[in-house]
Formats: C-alpha cells, structure tokens, sequence
C-alpha cells in the first residue's frame, strides 16, 4: 500500500520507501564490516519487525541465520509496562551465537531492555540491537543501540510494520497516524 492510497489517515509523513531503502542499504554496511567472517543470527520481534527484517536480511551481503520471538507486555492500555511475557520464543540455541535483534521502534525502551537482558542469559556471545525508528522524547529507559535507522517525534506512526489496531502494516513508509482515525 503507498501513503497515498490512504493519505487521508495521515498527518506527516516522516519517511517514504527511498529513504528507508537507503538507511536499511546504510546500516547492512556497518553490519557487513562488524560481524565480517562470522554469521549473526539476526532475531526479528513479531509482528512490527517483519518489513525491517525482509529488507535488512536481503540487503545484506553475507551468510546469516534469522529467527522469530514474539513477546507482549503485560499490564493494561497500548503503553508498554516493561513485564514482558514470551508468545513465541526462538528455534535457535544462542550458545555462542553473535546476535543482532531486529526491532522496528523503541518507544519507551521497556520492551527491548527485557529482551536484551532475556538474550543476554542465555549464553550468546554477543547481543546487540538493530532498529529502525526511536522515539527519544518517550524513553523511560536507556537502551544501547547500535544500529539505529531514524530519530522520530513522539506521535504514534504507522506503516512499515508497524499497525493501528492491525492495519497499516502494509505501507510501504511511515506516518503519523491521523486523530480522527483512532478517536
Ligand atoms: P517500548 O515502549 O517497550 O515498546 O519501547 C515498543 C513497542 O511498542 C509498539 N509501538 C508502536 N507501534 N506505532 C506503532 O504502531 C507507534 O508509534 C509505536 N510506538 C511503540 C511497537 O510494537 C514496539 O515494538
Ligand atoms: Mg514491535
């Protein structure tokens, strides 16, 4: 879906299809020169990472393994309570692997500061974090990330896997999802 099959649902549009192509083609640069001679097992977080992770996967020019977690936050409301619960955790043994989590957005943290330290436990022997979008002004929490795409407002944005009750996954770059839609 383009941003203009659906433009009225959206305020600003913070970045088209190019400039997430060029960032993704930018960051699977650094990724090929860090982990040169090894194979990271890059760890997608369902379901928002799934556009990221296609496009970083087949971007890069190197042997790498990928696998799937979902996890949700407990605890009331659309904001994230840092309590973590695990839906679908990993096929993969992380002993000694070197591992690249795939995230779409940091918003205040919580969500991947849990699951870093959930990786960490068990026995990799590297953990770092890739992620597309960051809200700086929402931050509750400090995350090391080394890899990170683009600096964004603190609106609620879609697109690019990232949904509205669902929808809106499928659009090829992100927005700020208009009021009217959710209120
Ligand atoms: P935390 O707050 O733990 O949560 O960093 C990150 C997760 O919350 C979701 N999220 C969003 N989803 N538009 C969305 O569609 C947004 O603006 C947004 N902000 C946070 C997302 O699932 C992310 O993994
Ligand atoms: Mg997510």
């Amino acid at each position: 879906m383009r941003l203009d099959d659906v433009r009225d649902d959206l305020t600003d549009v913070l970045l088209t299809e190019e400039q997430i192509h060029d960032k993704i083609a930018e960051l699977a640069r650094r990724i090929e020169a860090d982990y040169a001679g090894r194979k990271p097992l890059l760890v997608g977080v369902l379901k928002g990472a799934v556009m990221v992770m296609a496009d970083l996967a087949r971007e890069l020019r190197m042997h790498i393994d990928m696998d799937w977690m979902a996890v949700s936050s407990y605890g009331a409301g659309t904001k994230s309570s840092g309590v973590v619960r695990i839906l679908k955790d990993l096929d993969t043994d992380l002993s000694g692997r070197d591992v690249l989590i795939v995230e779409d957005i940091i918003d205040s943290g919580l969500t991947l500061s849990w699951l870093l330290g959930n990786l960490q436990s068990r026995g990799a022997a590297s953990v770092k974090i890739c992620a597309l979008l960051r809200k700086p002004d929402a931050a509750k929490v400090e995350v090391d990330v080394e890899y990170i795409g683009f600096d964004i407002p603190n609106d609620f944005v879609v697109g690019y896997g990232l949904d509205y009750a669902e929808s809106y996954r499928n659009l090829r770059g992100v927005a700020v999802l208009a009021p009217h839609v959710y209120e």
